[in-house]
C-alpha cells in the first residue's frame, strides 16, 4: 500500500532537510513520523553528547557503564569481579559478576516485569531495563580487525529497525548503541519502524523519548496495520534515503567499528551484500558471548542452519579477516545497496509475518548475481531467545507458507525435497506468485541447481543422507570443555538465626534430594558443602544445590547433577542491611528456609534483609570428625 505520513510533532526549524516531505504529507493518513532531522553534518553523536544531555524520561542516568540505579550491590571480599581480561591483560569492561546481580527480584513489581517480560519478549526485561543504554562490550573482533583501515568515503547508511511489541528498554539500546558506536559522518539516519505494536502507549513513550533525547538523525514511524516484519522492512526501505541500506533487529547492540565494514564491502560492488558476524546476547543473563566464524546453510525442511567452514579454512590468519562467503544468511542483519535493494525485488510481499524470507532473499541474491558475505570484522550482539514470542494474528502457519513461495519460485524441482519431508505442505495455499516468477525472469537468474552445484556444493540431497558418509553437523553452540572446579571455601552452611545446617534429606549421590535445615553434625557428609570459583555449592564434592524457578508455588532447593553452566546452580554472596544471603542470579532470587510440615526445608524468594535470609559458609576443620557440636 501507498503508505501517506503525517507530521505528529516537528520541532526544529533547521529541518531543511525534510521540508518538502513535512509539505508533502502534513495531518494525511495514519503513520505518524516524528521528524527529527535537525543539520546532518555538524551534530556530534558522540556518546558524551548523549551523557551531557538532561535526565531522560524514564529517570536514568548515564554515567555508569551497567548500573542506571542501585549500583551498590554487596560482595564479599573473596568474590572479586569477574572481569573478563583480553590476552594483554586490558579490562574491557566487562562484568559478570555485576550483571548477575542485576536481576534481582525486590519487590512484587520486579517479578511481574521479570513474568511479563518472559510472557511478552522471551527474555529477562528485568535486566534489560536496569542495564544501561550505553554499556560497553567487549570487543569480540579478531585481533587483525583492529588493524584494518577503510576509505575515507565510505557511502552513507540508513540504518532500519523493525519492531512489533518490542520491550522498550531493549529498541533503545539497539538505537543507542547505533548511536553511540558508529560515526556521525556514516550515519545517515536511523529509521525505526513500529509495525502497529499493540502494547499500551508503546508508541507515544518512543516517540517522546526519541523526541526529547535523540533528536537527530532518527525517524520513527508507524504503519497503518500490523504488517509482518517482512513487508515492515519494505516500509522502512521506501522510507530510507542514504546510499546503503542497514536491516537491524530491535533486540540487538551493535559493537565496535561495526558499520564500517559492512559499507566498505557494499562499496566494492553494489552487487554485495554483507552480513554482521551475529554474536549472542544471553536472553537470561544479558551476558555478551562473541559467535565463531560459521557460515549459513539450509535444511530440507528449508529451515536456516550454520554451518562449519571447511577444515584448513583458517590455516591462513587472513581468513579470518576477510569475507566469508555465505549461501545464506540468518535473519534480519545485513547492509545493501538501496538501489540493488529496490532493482532486485525487495523482499516478496506475499510473505506473511516472518519465517523465510532470509533464504528466499539470499537464493535471489546469488541466482540473480549478486553475492553474499559474513564480514567477521563487524560484530553485532542479537538477543537469542529461545522462542519467538509472537504468532501471526490469524495464527497461520506463516513459515510454511513463505517456505512454499520461496520453493516455488526459486528452487525448481528441488522444491521435491522439501515435499519429501512436509507432504502435507502440498496442500497449502501460498498465495499469487506470478510477480516473484515474473521477477525471476526480468533478472534472468540462474536455476537452483547452479546455486547449488556453485555456491552450497557441501549440501547434501535428503535421499543421500544414508550413502553420505558425514552429512553436516548442525551447529551448536560450542560449550568450552568445563574446566575442574577450584574450591574456594569448604564447610557448613549455616543458617545464621536458628544456628542449624543446610544438609541433604536424601544420600548424598542421590539426584533430587531435597535438603533441610538440621542441626549441625562435624564431619558429616550430608552437610559438607565446598563453594567453587563458578559460585556452585557442591555437597561432598559430588552434586550441586539447584532450584527449579519456577512459577509455580514453592520451588524446593534440591541437590542435581552439576552441569557447570550456571543457572538455576549458580549462588551468589550478596550482603543487605548486613544480612549476607545467597542469590541465584537465575531466578533474581535468595535462598530461604521454608516450614512445611515440621521439616524446614529451603526455597527461594525475594531478597530482604530479613535474618532469616542470612547464611554462611562456615568452616568446621577445627572440629575433630565424628564429634558433636549441638
Ligand atoms: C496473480 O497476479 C497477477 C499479477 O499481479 C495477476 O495478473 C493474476 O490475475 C493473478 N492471478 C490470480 C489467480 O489471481
Ligand atoms: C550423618 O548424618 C546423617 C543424618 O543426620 C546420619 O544419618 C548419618 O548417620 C551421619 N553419618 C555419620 C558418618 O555420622
Amino acid at each position: 500500500m501507498r503508505e501517506k505520513l503525517s507530521i505528529m510533532r516537528w520541532k526544529s526549524f533547521l529541518c531543511f532537510k525534510s521540508l518538502p516531505l513535512i509539505v508533502g504529507i502534513f495531518f494525511v493518513g495514519t503513520v505518524y513520523v516524528i521528524n527529527v532531522y535537525v543539520i546532518h553534518y555538524s551534530l556530534q553523536l558522540s556518546p558524551d553528547s548523549i551523557s551531557s544531555r538532561p535526565r531522560l524520561i524514564s529517570g536514568r542516568k548515564h554515567e555508569s557503564l551497567y548500573l542506571d540505579k542501585d549500583s551498590t550491590y554487596g560482595r564479599r571480599d573473596s568474590h572479586q569481579y569477574n572481569d573478563i581480561k583480553d590476552p594483554d591483560g586490558l579490562d574491557i569492561f566487562y562484568d559478570t559478576f555485576k550483571l548477575q546481580l542485576l536481576g534481582i527480584i525486590k519487590t512484587p513489581e520486579d517479578q511481574r516485569i521479570r513474568d511479563e517480560g518472559y510472557r511478552e519478549h522471551a527474555f529477562n526485561e528485568l535486566i534489560s531495563s536496569r542495564l544501561s543504554f550505553h554499556r560497553k562490550l567487549p570487543d569480540s573482533r579478531h585481533k587483525l580487525c583492529e588493524s584494518v583501515t577503510y576509505q575515507s568515503d565510505l557511502p552513507q547508511a540508513s540504518v532500519i529497525i523493525c519492531f512489533y511489541n518490542e520491550a522498550w528498554s531493549a529498541l533503545l539500546r539497539t538505537v543507542h548503541s547505533v548511536i553511540d558506536k558508529t560515526p556521525p559522518r556514516l550515519l545517515y539516519e536511523i529509521i525505526v519502524v513500529d509495525d502497529y505494536s499493540q502494547n499500551e502507549n508503546l508508541h507515544e513513550k518512543i516517540a517522546e523519548y526519541i523526541w526529547n533525547i535523540l533528536p537527530h538523525k532518527i525517524k520513527l514511524v508507524r504503519t497503518p496495520q500490523r504488517l509482518g516484519l517482512i513487508r515492515a522492512r519494505m516500509y522502512g526501505a521506501r522510507i530510507a534515503t542514504a546510499e546503503v541500506l542497514v536491516f537491524l533487529d530491535s533486540h540487538c547492540e551493535v559493537n565496535v567499528k561495526w558499520l564500517e565494514p559492512l559499507l566498505a564491502r557494499a562499496a566494492e560492488n553494489r552487487r554485495n551484500v554483507a552480513i554482521p558476524v551475529i554474536d549472542i546476547i544471553n536472553s537470561d543473563s544479558f551476558e555478551y558471548e562473541a559467535s565463531p566464524l560459521v557460515k549459513g546453510g539450509f535444511n530440507w525442511g528449508l529451515h536456516f542452519r550454520w554451518d562449519h567452514l571447511p577444515s584448513g579454512y583458517f590455516n591462513e590468519k587472513e581468513a579470518m579477516i576477510l569475507p566469508i562467503e555465505t549461501p545464506t544468511m540468518a535473519g534480519g542483519l545485513f547492509a545493501i545497496n538501496r538501489q540493488y535493494f529496490f532493482e532486485m525485488g525487495q523482499y516478496d510481499s506475499g510473505m506473511d509475518i516472518w519465517g523465510g524470507e532470509n533464504l528466499e532473499i539470499s537464493f535471489r541474491i546469488w541466482q540473480c548475481r549478486g553475492r553474499l558475505d559474513i564480514i567477521p570484522c563487524s560484530r553485532v550482539g542479537h538477543i537469542f531467545r529461545k522462542r519467538r514470542p509472537y504468532g501471526s494474528p490469524n495464527g497461520e502457519d506463516t513459515m510454511t507458507k513463505n517456505s512454499l513461495r520461496l520453493a516455488h519460485v526459486w528452487m525448481d524441482d528441488y522444491i521435491k525435497y522439501y515435499f519429501q519431508l512436509k507432504p502435507q505442505a502440498r496442500n497449502i495455499n501460498y498465495g499469487n506468485i506470478t510477480d516473484r516468477l515474473e521477477l525471476r525472469k526480468k533478472l534472468n537468474c540462474n536455476s537452483f541447481e547452479w546455486y547449488l552445484k556453485y555456491i552450497y556444493p557441501e549440501q547434501t540431497l535428503p535421499d543421500m543422507d544414508n550413502k553420505s558418509p558425514k552429512p553436516l553437523k548442525k551447529y551448536k553452540k560450542s560449550q568450552p570443555a568445563r574446566n575442574k572446579a577450584t574450591y574456594i571455601n569448604t564447610g557448613w552452611l549455616k543458617h545464621k538465626s536458628s544456628g542449624l545446617c543446610v544438609q541433604t534429606e536424601g544420600d548424598i549421590y542421590v539426584k533430587k534430594s531435597l535438603l533441610l535445615l538440621a542441626d549441625c553434625i562435624a564431619g558429616n557428609q550430608t552437610q559438607e558443602w565446598s563453594e567453587t570459583n563458578d559460585h556452585e555449592f557442591q555437597l561432598s564434592k559430588l552434586l550441586c544445590l539447584d532450584v527449579e524457578s519456577s512459577s509455580v508455588s514453592n520451588s524446593y532447593a534440591r541437590l542435581m547433577k552439576c552441569h557447570g553452566s550456571g543457572g538455576s546452580q549458580s549462588w551468589i554472596w550478596r550482603s543487605q542491611n548486613k544480612v549476607s544471603q545467597l542469590y541465584n542470579p537465575a531466578s533474581g532470587k535468595c535462598l530461604v528456609p521454608f516450614h512445611d510440615a515440621g521439616t524446614t526445608y529451603l526455597t527461594i524468594a525475594i531478597c530482604t534483609d530479613n535474618p532469616e535470609m542470612s547464611f554462611k559458609l562456615q568452616s568446621n576443620d577445627k572440629i575433630p570428625h565424628g564429634q558433636l557440636t549441638m
